[in-house]
């Protein structure tokens, strides 16, 4: 038996989780496994009922699970909070480092008919299967921050910007085991030329470079990164990066899957794992059935592969979602003229019944 937290959280989170519980169900009755489901509050949700983000009791849950799966966090009645109890840094931040989360994986893989979905042109992005591997639990993000007033009188805010050697050994071993999988090239991004946390990490990247003489290691910085991503997406396997250039290279990187809609991630490092899809809590659709679950269907499926080691299974999620995107389905986000335009609960049933039967292809 398979235990699995799930947190819907806010906005769109909570039609979207349903969906992706309802993919993990049909694999489990395909498969003969047993999943568990137990859900809690996290985020503006938690807040409103118990005054916190992360609740213990969800925090103990998502402990004793074997898996986490989240929807989404945040929302604009919430940003106005104290910062610690904002979902983001009250619920988001401390679950990956209790969690103890350092390794956050999105991959970048064009999805069949989506290439016109993307504001970037066809020819570049067509066979895109880039890998961004985030450092999670360190770096800015963590670091002490402070307000202060300085010798003008002047108001000033500091966010401390820290990396071990240790921290960044942990992530760069980890990416070179995912790019041995892959086709065997990395990618270090930094900004070495002015930052000397970014000094640290090129002269780690380098000093590992030497054990793994299988895999192709370079090293780019941050800004020339934003630029190749959208110039030329195919030079890239897999990249690995710091937690910052990550959470704003990986938003740029959504847009070689199509949309931001069918990016999912998997947050890994600790016992237990956190899946989520990569985009935010969309209070704007949320409630009317709009949304886009394949990234979290899609997060489930890493879920599979990364905390249970279920390859197949996992392929299964994914080949349903293409079989679904190939035969012309399409939430809002990605309607097109000649497109079948359906609902986050129809598109969940949709890929439901592939997974089920997936060598009938299917209708419904
Ligand atoms: C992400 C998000 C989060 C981050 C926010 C919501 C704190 O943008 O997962 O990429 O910056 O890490
Ligand atoms: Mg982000």
């Amino acid at each position: 038996m398979f235990r699995i937290a799930v947190l819907p959280g806010d906005g769109i989170g909570r039609e979207i989780t349903p969906q992706a519980v309802k993919a993990l169900k049909a694999v489990g009755q395909r498969f003969g496994h047993g999943f568990e489901f137990e859900e809690a509050l996290v985020g503006g949700a938690a807040y409103d009922a118990t005054g916190h983000p992360l609740p213990a009791e969800t925090l103990a849950m998502c402990c004793r699970s074997d898996a986490v799966l989240l929807g989404a966090i945040g929302g604009p009645q919430y940003d106005e909070l104290p910062v610690n109890l904002r979902p983001e840094i009250g619920a988001l931040l401390p679950l990956r480092r209790e969690l103890a989360l350092y390794a956050n994986l999105r991959p970048c893989i064009l999805f069949p008919g989506l290439s016109h979905a993307s504001t970037i042109k066809e020819e570049v992005i067509s066979g895109v299967d880039v890998m961004v591997i985030r450092e999670l639990t360190g770096g800015i993000y963590f670091g002490e921050k402070s307000r202060g007033v300085n010798a003008g009188g002047d108001v000033t805010a500091t966010d401390v910007l820290t990396y071990s050697v240790a921290e960044i050994e942990r992530i760069v071993r980890f990416a070179y085991g995912v790019a041995l999988k892959r086709r065997h090239k990395l990618c270090s991004v930094d900004k070495a030329n002015v930052l000397e946390s970014s000094r640290l990490w090129r002269e780690t990247v380098t000093l590992l470079a030497a054990q793994y003489p299988e895999v192709e290691t370079s090293h780019m910085y941050v800004d020339n990164c934003a630029m190749q991503l959208i110039r030329d997406p195919r030079q890239f396997d897999v990249i690995v990066t710091e937690n910052m250039f990550g959470d704003i290279l990986t938003d740029e990187a959504s847009m070689l899957t199509g949309s931001i809609g069918m990016l999912p991630s998997a947050s890994i490092g600790g016992e237990v794992g956190l899946y989520e899809p990569s985009h935010g809590s969309a209070p704007d659709i949320a409630g009317q059935n709009k949304a886009n679950p394949l990234a979290t269907i899609l997060s489930a499926a890493m879920l599979l592969r990364y905390s249970f080691d279920m390859e197949t299974e996992a392929q299964a999620i994914e080949n349903a979602v293409h079989e679904v995107m190939k035969q012309g389905y399409r939430t809002p986000d990605l309607a097109e003229p000649g497109m079948k335009t359906v609902g986050t609960a129809e598109m969940g049933d949709l890929v439901v019944a592939r997974i089920l039967a997936p060598e009938t292809g299917a209708s419904t």
